[in-house]
């Protein structure tokens, strides 16, 4: 496990007054796709089928997901008593599964799987930092900093794994930003939308376009310059890139223009 458990959280300092209904329901959202660390962690086992040292590395990582999950769970309940977690959980799994049959990477490859691996561990890092810094209530603030340390650590990990497997199937420069590419754009498919639903919706029908707006008006409001481009110079380095060069000054401010144009797309959509 990593380095922390649920008891090590000052959940004693909860106030309250502090909670942000907003943050609220993408909080409930997240603690459910934490919750598929385990799936993900046996889709990699399966990768890395000859690889004994790399799948320990996995399932340990797995739990520390699920671990996410469960802190950013009890807060939740915390903050909202009428919070079914296990009813939440059940709808999610019910309507959203990770393929953990595929026999090999969908990425292609061993080194695209790790690239894909990091460009999430870098979404996860940048948003728990967002995340803890929009945060006025102590314990949300405090559960989302050990994530977003978790998640850095994750993104390390996998990086290192990255290098190890570039030296044996040397991925050219395209292919791997391709695939950043390919990861970064599925961030707009059902999981997040999906969880969104499951989390704080009973009885509406789920509707794809109108969940995925929601969650990402609300997780795109969370994030400054600085979260965008520390998270565009960690694809960078994972895609063989400098990190923060001339290109890397210009994708960040691109992706923050284009972030900013969405919120105020989906803001006026929503009035
Ligand atoms: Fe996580
Ligand atoms: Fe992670």
């Amino acid at each position: 496990m990593g380095s922390w458990t649920l008891d090590d959280i000052a959940w004693q300092r909860f106030d309250r007054s502090k909670v942000d209904g907003e943050l609220l329901r993408i909080v409930k959202a997240a603690s459910l796709v934490e919750c598929n660390g385990a799936d993900y962690a046996q889709y990699l086992c399966k990768v890395f089928y000859d690889d004994a040292a790399f799948q320990a590395v996995a399932m340990r990582w797995g739990a520390e997901e699920i671990q996410h999950g469960a802190a950013l769970a009890r807060w939740a309940r915390l903050a909202d008593p009428d919070y079914d977690f296990a009813a939440a959980a059940a709808r999610f799994s019910a309507g959203f599964r990770v393929d953990v049959d595929a026999a090999s990477s969908v990425r292609g490859s061993r080194v695209g799987e790790m690239i894909a691996r990091c460009v999430v561990e870098t979404g996860t890092s940048s948003y728990y930092t967002a995340l803890a810094e929009a945060s006025r209530e102590p314990v949300l603030r405090e559960i989302c900093q050990r994530i977003a340390a978790d998640e850095f650590r994750h993104y390390k990990l996998f990086y290192d794994t990255l290098k190890r497997y570039q030296a044996i199937e040397q991925l050219g420069v395209w292919g791997r930003l391709r695939i950043a590419a390919g990861r970064i754009a599925e961030t707009d498919d059902d999981e997040l939308a999906y969880a969104y639903y499951a989390a704080n919706e009973k009885v509406a029908p789920y509707d794809r376009r109108r969940y995925s707006k929601a969650y990402a008006r609300r997780a795109y409001a969370v994030y400054r310059p600085h979260h965008i481009e520390r998270g565009i110079g960690m694809v960078l380095k994972a895609v063989g890139l400098k990190p923060n060069g001339r290109a890397s000054r210009w994708v960040t401010r691109a992706a923050w223009w284009i972030i900013q144009a969405r919120i105020a797309l989906l803001t006026r959509a929503a009035a």
